[in-house]
C-alpha cells in the first residue's frame, strides 16, 4: 500500500487537544460532572450488547470532538476500511491483516489473489467441528482404545493466551466431557506440573504454532512426543498429536499426519488468532456450537465498529482515548480490571494484544515516532486487586487510567456473591473519581492528625464496561472490542500493529547462548554482565548436567 502516514501532532486537532488538555487538567471529575448534569448520559454508549461509560474519564465533549478530528485528519477509517479489504496494511512484513475474515459470515466472500479466504476459513471451521465432534463423542480414541479426557494446548503467544483466556471465560457455558490444560513455558517444570496428573492413553495435544519454529513449542512437543511414545509406543502419535500451523511441511517433519493439520494464514497474526484454529482447544472445550457463538460476537463488533459513526463507534472512542491519556496527560499504563473470576487472564491476554501491537518506536514508513507508544497493560481480576495494588490507585502520585469489566447477571447460583462484587465495582468507580475529602473526614469524626492520611483525592480515571451476561457471544465482542479499539491507537500513532520485531533480537541472542551454556562455544563477546552471568551458570551446571 502507498500511504503517506501522517505524523498526528502536525494536526490542527493535535493543537486544540493540547490546548484542551490545560483546560481539563485545571479542572476535576466531581467539576466536570457538577457541571454538566447529563454527562454520564452523554458520554455513555452501547456497542454489541456492552454499555461503556466513559464519563469518569478525564475528558468533556469538546475533547471527544477533538479526538474525533483527530481521527479524520490522520484517516483512521480510511486504514480500517482497507484492513477489512484486505489491503496490505503490516507493511513491514508485506502481510494484509484479515483476521477479521474469521468471523465473516459463510455467506459472504472477500477474493484475494483469486481465491475467496471466507471460504477458506469456513473449511478450517468445518474440518475442526467435525474434529471435535468426534473426539467430544468419543468416536476418536486414543491408540489403546481409550476415549480422550484431557487436551493439552502446546503453544506460547497469541497461541496460548487466547485459548487460555477462552478456556477459562467460557468453559461454564457448556457441560465439556473433557478437561483443557496448557503448556507454554520453556520451562520444563511447567510440561512436568500440567502432565503429571494425565494418562497418556487418553490425552491429546494439540501443538498450537503458526510458525511451528517457535523454541518453546518445539522443545515442549518434542518433551510431549517423547512422553506418549515412551508410553504408548511410536505408532500412537498420530492418535495423540493435532497441529494448528500456517506450515504443513514442518508438521509433517516433526512426525504429526498432515490430515490432522489445521491451517493457519498469514494475514492472521498470532495475537488476533483466537477465532482461527488456534481456538481449536476452545472449540473442543466448548464445542463447535458455542465456538461459533464466539465468532458472531467476534462479527458484531465487527459490524458496529465498521458502522457506527465515529461519534459513536465505541473501538474508536476508546482508542482514542488511550491515545488522550498518553499523548496529552502523560499516562503510560492502561489497567484492565474484570469483575469477572472467569475473565483473570483477560490482562495478561491484552499485554499481549496491546504491547505486542503498539509497542514500537517508529511509523509505518520508519520515522521515530513524535509521540509516546501504545501504553504498558497490566491488571487483575476485582476484587483481588482491590487488595493489592489498588492502594496506589486511590492515593498514589501516578496517573493511571483503569477499565473496570463486569456482567449484570451472575454466572454462578451465589447471588449475594454476585451482588457484592458488582457493588465493589460501583463503589471502585465512585471511590477512584469522587475520592473522600478532608472535610467529609472531618465530619466524620476523624482526628485531625490521621486526616492527610487518610484523604482520598479522587480524580482517578476509569472507564466502566458492562455487559449482560459473560457467555461466548459476549466473550467474542469484548475481544473484538479490545482488538479494534488496538487498531485505532496505531492508526493514530501511524505504527504498523501487526508486525513484532523487536522480539526477535532476544530469541537471536538465545539460540547463540544456548550453545554457550551448553558448553558446545566458548563464552562470547558479551557485556561484563551478561558474560559473567553465563560463566556462574556454566560452572553451577558441571555439577547438575553430569
Ligand atoms: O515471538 C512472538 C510471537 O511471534 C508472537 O507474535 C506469537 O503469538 C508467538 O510468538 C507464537 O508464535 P507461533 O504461533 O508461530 O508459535
Amino acid at each position: 500500500m502507498n500511504e503517506i502516514v501522517v505524523d498526528p501532532t502536525t494536526t490542527r486537532a493535535w493543537a486544540s487537544l493540547e490546548q484542551s488538555a490545560e483546560r481539563i487538567k485545571a479542572t476535576t471529575l466531581s467539576e466536570l460532572f457538577a457541571g454538566d448534569p447529563s454527562r454520564s448520559e452523554t458520554l455513555s454508549f452501547e456497542a454489541a450488547g456492552y454499555g461503556i461509560d466513559l464519563s469518569k474519564n478525564l475528558i468533556d465533549e469538546q475533547v471527544i470532538g477533538e479526538l474525533i478530528e483527530l481521527a479524520q485528519e490522520v484517516g483512521v477509517a480510511e486504514l480500517r476500511d482497507a484492513m477489512f479489504a484486505g489491503a496490505i496494511v503490516n507493511t513491514s512484513e508485506h502481510r494484509r491483516v484479515l483476521h477479521t475474515a474469521l468471523r465473516a459470515p459463510r455467506t459472504s466472500a472477500l477474493v484475494i489473489d483469486g481465491v475467496d479466504i471466507v471460504a477458506d476459513v469456513h473449511a478450517v471451521l468445518d474440518q475442526m467441528g467435525r474434529f471435535v465432534d468426534e473426539v467430544r463423542s468419543g468416536f476418536w480414541r486414543g491408540a489403546t482404545g481409550k476415549v480422550i479426557t484431557d487436551v493439552v494446548n502446546i503453544g506460547i503467544g497469541g497461541s496460548h493466551l487466547g485459548p487460555l483466556l477462552a478456556g477459562e471465560a467460557l468453559r461454564r457455558t457448556v457441560s465439556a466431557p473433557l478437561t483443557v490444560h496448557f503448556i507454554a513455558n520453556i520451562d520444563g517444570a511447567d510440561f512436568d506440573a500440567e502432565t503429571a496428573s494425565l494418562n497418556p492413553e487418553t490425552t491429546l495435544f494439540v501443538v498450537s504454532s503458526k510458525s511451528f519454529t517457535t523454541a518453546e513449542t518445539m522443545m515442549n512437543a518434542s518433551l510431549a512426543k517423547a512422553w506418549i511414545v515412551r508410553a504408548l509406543g511410536p505408532d500412537s502419535v498420530a492418535k495423540h498429536f493435532v497441529a494448528v500451523s500456517g506450515d504443513r511441511s514442518a508438521v509433517a517433519s516433526f512426525g504429526i499426519d498432515p490430515d490432522n493439520t489445521f491451517a493457519m494464514w498469514d494475514f492472521v497474526g498470532g495475537r488476533f488468532s483466537l477465532g482461527s484454529a488456534i481456538g481449536l482447544s476452545t472449540m473442543l472445550l466448548i464445542g463447535r456450537d458455542a465456538f461459533l457463538e464466539m465468532l458472531s460476537g467476534f462479527r458484531d463488533i465487527d459490524e458496529h465498529f465498521t458502522q457506527a459513526s465515529l461519534h459513536e463507534n465505541v473501538p474508536v472512542l476508546l482508542g482514542l482515548l488511550r491515545i488522550w491519556y498518553a499523548c496529552f496527560l502523560g499516562a503510560q499504563s492502561l489497567g484492565v480490571m474484570p469483575y469477572a473470576a472467569d475473565l483473570r487472564s483477560l490482562p495478561g491476554y491484552l499485554q499481549q494484544l496491546v504491547m505486542e501491537s503498539n509497542g514500537k518506536r517508529v511509523t509505518r514508513d520508519g520515522r521515530v515516532l513524535t509521540t509516546p507508544s501504545g501504553p504498558i497493560v497490566w491488571g487483575a481480576p476485582g476484587t483481588d486487586g482491590q487488595h493489592s495494588f489498588f492502594q496506589l490507585l486511590h492515593q498514589g502520585t501516578h496517573l493511571a487510567p483503569i477499565d473496570l469489566i463486569g456482567y449484570l447477571h451472575p454466572l454462578s447460583s451465589h447471588r449475594e456473591s454476585h451482588d457484592q462484587l458488582m457493588a465493589n465495582l460501583f463503589a471502585q468507580s465512585q471511590a477512584l473519581a469522587f475520592g473522600r475529602s478532608a472535610e467529609q473526614l472531618s465530619a466524620s469524626g476523624t482526628p485531625e492528625w490521621l486526616i492527610p492520611h487518610r484523604v482520598v483525592p479522587g480524580n482517578r480515571p476509569s472507564t466502566l464496561i458492562l455487559g449482560e451476561r459473560l457467555n461466548p457471544r459476549s466473550f467474542g465482542a469484548l475481544i473484538g472490542l479490545y482488538e479494534h479499539e488496538v487498531f485505532v491507537q496505531g492508526a493514530v500513532l501511524g505504527i504498523d500493529s501487526f508486525d513484532q520485531w523487536g522480539v526477535e533480537l532476544g530469541k537471536d541472542l538465545a539460540s547463540q547462548i544456548t550453545a554457550e551454556v551448553q558448553e558446545q562455544m566458548p563464552i562470547g563477546d558479551h557485556d561484563p554482565s551478561t558474560g559473567r552471568a553465563i560463566a556462574r551458570y556454566r560452572a553451577a551446571r558441571r555439577d547438575w548436567a553430569n
